[in-house]
C-alpha cells in the first residue's frame, strides 16, 4: 500500500457510491478518494459538493470525480457501486443480466488501472457478482470480497435493539450465507449487552426478527418506490474500506472464496472475514448448529449454480 491512509475509488456515483464516497471522506479513512461513473458530470458535481462539505466537517481527504478511469489509477481498494437497483416487485436476481455486463467492464478497467487493488463489490446479486468480479479480474481469491453480511447483521442489530429497546451497538448479530432468501441467521450466537437473545424473546419473535432482516432490502424497496436503501449499505461499505486501508484484521461478516471452512469450499459465500491489507485474511469458523450448516451448503449450492450461468456465458 502505497504510503499515507491510501486511495480508494468508487465506483458508481449513484445513491450507494455518492454515500460510501462521503463516508470515506468525512471519516478521513484514505488520502483520496476518486468516485467514477459513466454519465458525465455526475461523479464530478458530487464529489465537488462532498469536497465542499470538508470546512464544516472537518476532514482533510481529497475527492475528486471522474469519467476517466485514469484518474482512478493506483487505488488501493476499489468499491465497486455501479450497476441498477432494484425497483418494487424486483428481486436481486433479476439485476442478474445487466448487473453481469456492467461488472465486466468495470472489473476489466479496474484490473488495467489498480492491479494491486483489492476490490469491494456492492452490486447485486451481490454473491454472484462478487464471483464475475473475481473471475474477470483474475485476482487472487482474497483480494475480491462483497459487502452484504455487514449491512444485513446491522439491519439484524437494529430489529434487535429495536425490539427490545436497547442500544444497537449493544447487539451482537450475525449473519451468514447469501444476501439474499438464503441468508442465515445465527440465534445461538445473538447477545444483548452479553445476554443470549434466546433468553430475551421468545422463538416465533426470533423468526419475526430473521424473517424482518431477510427482508430488510424488500421493504425498503417498497417504501422508496424508486431504488433502494443506500445509507446502512454506504456505512457499510465504509466499515470494510476502513478495516482494509487500516489493516485492522476486524472480523465481520463478508462476502468471501470459502476454502472448506463450514464444509464448502469453492464458492464466494457469507462468512465472518478477518479484514486487512491484503484483503481477506482469514475466514473464522464460529460454532453454529448443524442445520444452520446446513443451510450454509444450501445458499452456497445455489450460487455455485448461478456462477455456473454466468461462466456459460462468458
Ligand atoms: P443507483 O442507480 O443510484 O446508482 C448506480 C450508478 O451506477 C448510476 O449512477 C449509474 O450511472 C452507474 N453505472 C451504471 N453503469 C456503470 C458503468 N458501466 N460504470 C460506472 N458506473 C455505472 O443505484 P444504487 O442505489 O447506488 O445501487 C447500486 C447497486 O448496489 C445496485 O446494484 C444495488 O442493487 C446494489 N446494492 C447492494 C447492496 C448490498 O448490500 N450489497 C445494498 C444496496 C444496493
Ligand atoms: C439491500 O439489501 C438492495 O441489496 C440491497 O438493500
Amino acid at each position: 500500500m502505497a504510503s499515507g491512509k491510501g486511495k480508494v475509488t468508487v465506483v458508481g456515483a449513484g445513491n450507494v457510491g455518492a454515500n460510501t464516497a462521503r463516508r470515506i471522506a468525512e471519516k478521513d479513512l484514505a488520502d483520496r478518494v476518486v468516485l467514477t461513473d459513466i454519465v458525465e458530470g455526475l461523479p464530478q458535481g458530487i464529489a465537488l459538493d462532498i469536497g465542499q462539505s470538508a470546512a464544516v466537517e472537518g476532514f482533510s481527504a481529497r475527492i475528486e470525480g471522474t469519467n476517466d478511469y485514469a484518474d482512478t489509477a493506483g487505488s488501493d481498494v476499489v468499491v465497486i457501486t455501479a450497476g441498477l437497483p432494484r425497483q418494487p416487485g424486483m428481486s436481486r436476481m433479476d439485476l442478474l443480466d445487466k448487473n453481469s455486463e456492467i461488472m465486466t467492464t468495470v472489473t476489466e478497467q479496474i484490473t488495467e488501472h489498480s492491479p494491486e487493488s483489492i476490490i469491494i463489490v456492492v452490486s447485486n446479486p451481490l454473491d454472484e457478482m462478487t464471483y464475475l468480479a473475481s473471475a474477470v479480474s483474475g485476482f487472487p481469491k482474497e483480494r475480491v470480497m462483497g459487502m452484504a453480511g455487514v449491512l444485513d447483521s446491522s439491519r439484524l442489530r437494529y430489529f434487535i435493539a429495536e425490539v427490545l429497546e436497547a442500544e444497537p451497538a449493544s447487539v451482537d448479530a450475525i449473519t451468514l450465507g447469501s444476501h439474499g432468501d438464503q441468508m442465515v441467521a445465527l440465534p445461538g450466537n445473538a447477545t444483548v449487552d452479553g445476554r443470549p437473545l434466546r433468553e430475551l424473546v421468545d422463538e416465533s419473535t426470533l423468526a419475526e426478527l430473521f424473517q424482518r432482516t431477510r427482508d430488510g432490502g424488500a421493504e425498503i424497496v417498497g417504501l422508496l418506490k424508486k431504488g433502494s436503501a443506500f445509507y446502512a449499505p454506504s456505512s457499510s461499505a465504509a466499515a470494510m474500506v476502513k478495516a482494509v486501508l487500516g489493516d485492522t484484521k476486524e472480523v465481520l461478516p463478508a462476502c468471501a472464496w470459502t476454502t472448506g471452512q463450514y464444509g464448502v469450499s469453492d464458492v464466494y459465500l457469507g462468512v465472518p472475514a478477518s479484514l486487512g491489507a491484503n484483503g481477506v485474511a482469514g475466514i473464522v469458523e464460529l460454532d453454529i448448529t448443524e442445520e444452520e450448516k446446513a443451510q450454509l451448503g444450501e445458499a452456497a449450492e445455489a450460487i455455485r449454480s448461478k456462477c455456473r450461468e454466468l461462466d456459460a456465458r462468458r
